[in-house]
């Protein structure tokens, strides 16, 4: 099957997720409707629990929704086998994860190498090391996850997702354990892949880095409170 994207538009239609505790259901997600257009770099805050890394994992095709469709592009990632969005993940879709998830066997630059094992035809050696450069961890790249500071993690994953330079990223918290000068780093890095004609998705509690990108969304007990446009529309 062909199954990358070329002009991305993420749409997503009432999203709804729930998840299951003792006390019953908790609904995580309401109704969430959103549409993504090449390009465009949209961030996200709300209070701790009020789903943005839910909507990431949601929309990233890592966890189908109760109901509701997510589309990218016309191509309906839960409507796949799961060998096959597992295949339109790795080519389509970058994720920064709010707990890393490297693997701890691995050095740094084999955890950014990791995606480019699904498309071996490439060598992702030159890649690999203009990150590793670009990120500030030329000093660290032999080195394992656990020897790592929480910033250096986050930077490897940030690395990791960009390896295969996929359409459309989706960064949790990328910048909540560095400093100002690695967090302006990194958001630098994420502005110039959105100008570059990719999609950015980004969850943040940090000000800053909410007013970075093109447009911005306020989140609240699963819901979207407010949508802004910096071109204006809603
Ligand atoms: N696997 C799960 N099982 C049960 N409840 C879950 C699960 N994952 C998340 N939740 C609950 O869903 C709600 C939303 O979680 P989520 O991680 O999306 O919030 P968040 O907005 O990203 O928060 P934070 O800012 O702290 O990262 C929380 O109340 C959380 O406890
Ligand atoms: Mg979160």
């Amino acid at each position: 099957m062909n199954n990358t994207v070329s002009e991305v538009t993420l749409r997503a239609d009432g999203i709804t997720k729930s998840y299951s505790s003792e006390s019953g259901l908790i609904r995580v997600l309401n109704h969430i409707n959103l549409e993504l257009s090449h390009g465009d770099f949209i961030t996200i805050s709300g209070p701790s629990g009020c789903g943005k890394s839910t909507l990431l994992a949601v929309l990233g095709a890592l966890q189908e929704p109760d109901s509701g469709t997510v589309e990218y592009d016309g191509i309906s990632p839960y409507r796949l086998s799961a060998k096959d969005r597992a295949q339109f993940r790795s080519k389509n879709i970058g994720f920064v994860f709010q707990d890393f998830n490297l693997v701890p066997y691995l050095t740094v630059r084999e955890n950014i190498l990791c995606p480019g094992i699904v498309n071996s035809s490439n060598d992702w050696g030159t890649r690999t090391a203009e990150l590793i450069e670009s990120l500030g961890l030329s000093d660290r790249s032999n080195h394992y996850p656990d020897q790592l500071s929480s910033g250096e993690k986050q930077r490897t994953a940030l690395a990791r997702a960009l390896l295969v330079e996929p359409t459309i990223i989706f960064a949790d918290e990328p910048t909540g354990n560095l400093d100002q000068e690695n967090g302006q780093r990194v958001l630098d890095h994420l502005t110039s892949y959105a100008n570059d004609g990719a999609t950015v998705m980004m969850a943040t509690h940090d000000m800053d880095a909410f007013n970075t990108g093109n447009k911005h969304l306020q989140m609240d007990e699963g819901s979207i409170l407010t949508l802004i446009n910096d071109n204006g529309n809603n």
